[in-house]
């Protein structure tokens, strides 16, 4: 890292770089965290560098970045970064295809079918999913555990989510459609235009074409059944039958909104969650006596409740609720946010004051807040009591609140402020659910005894290697 150039008395101090247009792409995309935390560490928390053109400027830790989450999306707007990418994937009419009032509603629909009441009902079913799908393991092996959990919580969120329906035709098409959706979501997509021929933009748009046909022949047999209001539970019967309050005078959504969102929510949810239970065994496995610790706790919860697993059952194992929330706190699946300042921005920390030019790209990083010094005692160290605090003799689960270190952005996994994540509950609650059913039935560990590496060439960063050596227990119910 070269140079400490300002431009302005209070534009932030740009890291300079000897290459021109390309600037610090390379050493971002190959060490993001290192890189960010070294230029923390020479030009304080806010800071600009290029890269591919485009001057980007970071916000660091819980006081610099704590007005970027409290802005409103008109001064720091999300849809002008991500429309490119995901309208071609999701859809038009819905997330960031649509003005953000409308987006927000959408999101308030989708949190009336995330409430505790129905996940009373996610949770059976997830364990379902989980002893249908671990059945298929045998007694012992080993696989790429990230490979295992991707499947799976295709299987789990497709069910709770989309319903009964779309769940009994998840088939082989269906899984290779997904992939080919998901192929949308690659670099390219934030340099090149949606309608370039990409052999991958080709596939992502057969992709949804087909997809959404499949999720119309649900929707319209729903519909000609009269059942739609049949006290089911998932995202599709909400979004069948809520209408909007607002917005679009009070009508209910169209089929193609309904699916369109169907689609981006199981997108948003499977890859995040499938990585952070890989993460989550991975570093289980590398504390010593930790696995044991949990398999005690799941014993314990079904000693004094009989099955299947509940919400109840939950709430007796605040272990492996903190061992989530640590997993979230070192290994957050989105590890930087981005908006575009349509507003000459301001941000004060550690006394300084940074004016960030309109049209700049804003961003901050829950990875690096969540591993700074002066957030946490320890960071680097998978702790998971450090969630826990005793309450009348009992641990209770909490964010770090509790600890008199760091500020309030320390721990923001699932983002804050307007676009906070509303999958939020039902992911850790996803999450629970498959672990506890996993290690209820499996002793697990990592064939190479070491954590694995970050693949920081994934959008999302996914643990390389994540091989795990599994043994089915003698108590096994599959
Ligand atoms: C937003 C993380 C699971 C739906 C977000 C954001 C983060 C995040 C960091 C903020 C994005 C931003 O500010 O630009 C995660 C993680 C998950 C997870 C770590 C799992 C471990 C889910 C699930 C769903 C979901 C299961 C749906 C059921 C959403 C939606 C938004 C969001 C709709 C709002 C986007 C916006 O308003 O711009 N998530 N998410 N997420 N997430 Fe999640």
């Amino acid at each position: 890292i070269k140079g400490n150039y300002f431009r302005g008395p209070n534009a932030p101090p740009k890291v300079r770089s000897v290459i021109p247009w390309v600037g610090y792409a390379v050493q971002f995309g190959e060490r993001p965290i290192e890189f960010l935390l070294e230029c923390k560490e020479k030009y304080g928390p806010v800071f600009t560098f290029t890269m591919f053109g485009t001057d980007v400027t970071y916000c660091l830790g819980s006081e610099a970045s704590a007005k970027f989450w409290g802005s409103h999306n008109d001064i720091l707007n999300a849809e002008d970064l991500y429309r490119n990418i995901t309208e071609p994937v999701f859809g038009e009419g819905i997330a960031y295809a649509v003005p953000h009032k409308v987006f927000s509603e959408q999101k308030q629909m989708a949190k009336e079918a995330l409430t505790k009441k129905r996940f009373e009902a996610y949770t059976s079913i997830i364990e379902k999913e989980t002893l249908d799908f671990i059945k298929g393991w045998g007694d012992s092996g080993t696989f790429d555990f990230f490979e295992q959990m991707a499947k799976m919580i295709v299987f789990t969120a497709t069910h709770c989510l989309h319903g009964k329906e779309t769940r009994d035709n998840f088939d082989a098409t269906a899984a290779a459609l997904y992939h080919d959706l998901d192929g949308g979501f690659t670099p390219l997509a934030w340099f090149f235009p949606y309608w370039v021929p990409f052999p991958s933009f080709l596939r992502r748009d057969r992709a949804h074409v087909e997809l959404k046909k499949r999720f119309g022949r649900v929707i319209a047999m729903r519909r000609e059944s009269g059942k739609v209001k049949a006290g089911r539970t998932d995202l599709m019967e909400t979004f069948m039958t809520v209408p909007y309050k607002k917005v679009l005078d009070g009508r209910t959504m169209t089929d193609n909104e309904v699916a369109g969102l169907l689609i981006a929510l199981l997108m948003a949810g499977q890859h995040t969650s499938s990585t952070v239970s890989s993460w989550l065994i991975s570093f289980v496995c590398t504390v010593p006596g930790l696995l044991d610790k949990l398999y005690e706790e799941q014993k314990k919860a079904f000693e004094i409740l009989p099955g299947p697993l509940s919400m109840e059952h939950l709430d007796h194992m605040p272990l492996l609720h903190a061992c989530v929330r640590e997993t979230l706190r070192l290994r957050p699946p989105i590890m930087c946010i981005m908006r575009r300042a349509r507003e000459d921005f301001v941000v004060k920390a550690e006394g300084r004051t940074y004016a960030i030019p309109k049209g700049s790209q804003v961003c901050v990083s829950p990875t690096v807040n969540q591993r700074l010094p002066d957030e946490w005692d320890d960071p680097l160290t998978f702790d998971p009591y450090r969630f826990l605090k005793k309450e009348d003799g009992k641990y209770v689960v909490t964010m770090g609140e509790h600890l008199p270190k760091g500020g309030r952005f320390k721990w923001v996994p699932f983002g804050a402020g307007r676009h906070r994540c509303i999958g939020f509950e039902f992911a850790q609650l996803q999450i629970r659910c498959i672990v506890s059913t996993l290690i209820r039935n499996f002793d697990l560990r990592l064939a190479s005894g070491k954590l694995p590496a970050i693949n920081y060439r994934t959008m999302i960063h996914t643990p390389l290697d994540a091989n795990v050596v599994y043994k089915k227990r003698p108590e096994a119910v599959v």
